[in-house]
Parts: structure tokens; C-alpha cells; sequence
């Protein structure tokens, strides 16, 4: 298994993937598809989650892996490491938008919030679209940085100098 940000021509494939997980898929661009981490197996993709990093908080694009890989740990694999990438990224939250397979969320340190504990700019992203309104809910979990990420040592050795 190879874990590996995605490239902009892989936006077909992580689309139709998310297509045939039914999970949002609309606002992908080539833009943000490079927010991706996918997980390849014999070349092929896996699967793969997204993050979008907006100071402090961050929005999780919920794991989707191949019907035929399921099973493997590819789900967590990429849930821990994306995790890992936005915490070091400086986000302290994540936030990730209801589905019908909230129960994989929730049995991995998610917890489940409502319409206004649900943060504006969060809101407001593209995968969120109808949460503002009442009833809506998201998955959230708290992360935390285990290491220095190199710029902000590099930034802090710089102003010892
Ligand atoms: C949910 C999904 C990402 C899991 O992928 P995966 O690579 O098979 O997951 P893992 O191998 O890491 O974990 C498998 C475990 O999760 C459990 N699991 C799978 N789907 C689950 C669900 N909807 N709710 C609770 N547990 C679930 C499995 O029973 C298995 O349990 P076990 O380890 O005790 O046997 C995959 O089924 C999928 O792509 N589903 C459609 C897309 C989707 O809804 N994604 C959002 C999930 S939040």
C-alpha cells in the first residue's frame, strides 16, 4: 500500500470514486483535489479522504475505499494519517459532514454536533451545504500535533537568531 497526496489527473478517479461511495463530490476541481491522500494498491486507487485546512479548523472529506478493499484497514490508514497532516497543518478540529456511515466516525473518536456548534467558515464549505440550516449535523473530533511540523522550527530557529 502507498499513501500519497493526490495530482491533479486524478481528479476523475478520486470523483468517480466518492460517486460510487455516494459521498460529496460536486465542487472537486483540480484545485482541491490535491487535499486529497489516497491509498494505492498495485497502482491502482484504494482509496482515499480530504482535508481542507481553514486556521484552526479543518474539514474532513470522509474515507471512501473500493467496494473489493474494504476490510484491509485502508479506511483507517488514511483517517490516522490525514488526521496526523492536518494537525501539523495547525487545525485543531476537524469536521467532517454527516453521512450514513456516521457510525465508522463515531466509533473512532468522533463525536457528533449540531447547527450552531458547527463553525461558520465550516459551514459555509461546499461539502456542508444545508447544515446551517436547523437539524443539520457534522462529525467532529478534537487533534492534536504529535510533531513540529520543519517551517514552524525553521520559523522559530530563525527568531532565536
Ligand atoms: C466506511 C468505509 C470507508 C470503511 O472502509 P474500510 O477500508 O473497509 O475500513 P477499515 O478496514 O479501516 O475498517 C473496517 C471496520 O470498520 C467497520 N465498518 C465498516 N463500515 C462501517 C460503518 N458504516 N459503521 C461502523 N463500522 C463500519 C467494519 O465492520 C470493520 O470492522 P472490524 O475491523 O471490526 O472488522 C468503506 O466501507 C466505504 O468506503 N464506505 C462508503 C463511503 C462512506 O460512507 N464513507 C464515509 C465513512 S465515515
Amino acid at each position: 500500500m502507498v499513501f500519497l497526496f493526490a495530482h491533479p489527473p486524478q481528479l476523475t478517479s478520486i470523483r468517480d470514486l466518492l460517486a460510487r461511495c455516494g459521498l460529496p463530490h460536486d465542487d472537486l476541481n483540480p484545485d482541491n483535489i490535491v487535499h486529497f491522500l489516497t491509498c494505492r494498491t498495485d497502482g491502482m486507487l484504494a482509496g482515499a479522504t480530504g482535508m481542507e485546512i481553514l486556521g484552526e479548523e479543518a474539514v474532513l472529506r470522509p474515507p471512501a475505499v473500493e467496494a473489493d478493499m474494504r476490510g484491509r484497514g485502508i479506511a483507517s490508514l488514511l483517517l490516522v494519517r490525514i488526521e496526523r497532516f492536518a494537525a501539523l497543518g495547525g487545525a485543531r478540529r476537524f469536521f467532517a459532514p454527516s453521512g450514513p456511515n456516521d457510525d465508522y466516525l463515531l466509533q473512532r473518536g468522533y463525536r457528533r454536533v449540531e447547527g450552531e456548534e458547527i463553525p461558520e467558515e465550516v459551514r459555509r464549505h461546499a461539502v456542508f451545504c444545508g447544515v446551517g440550516d436547523s437539524g443539520a449535523s457534522a462529525l467532529t473530533k478534537n487533534l492534536v500535533a504529535t510533531k513540529m511540523p520543519a517551517a514552524k522550527k525553521a520559523a522559530l530557529a530563525s527568531d532565536r537568531q
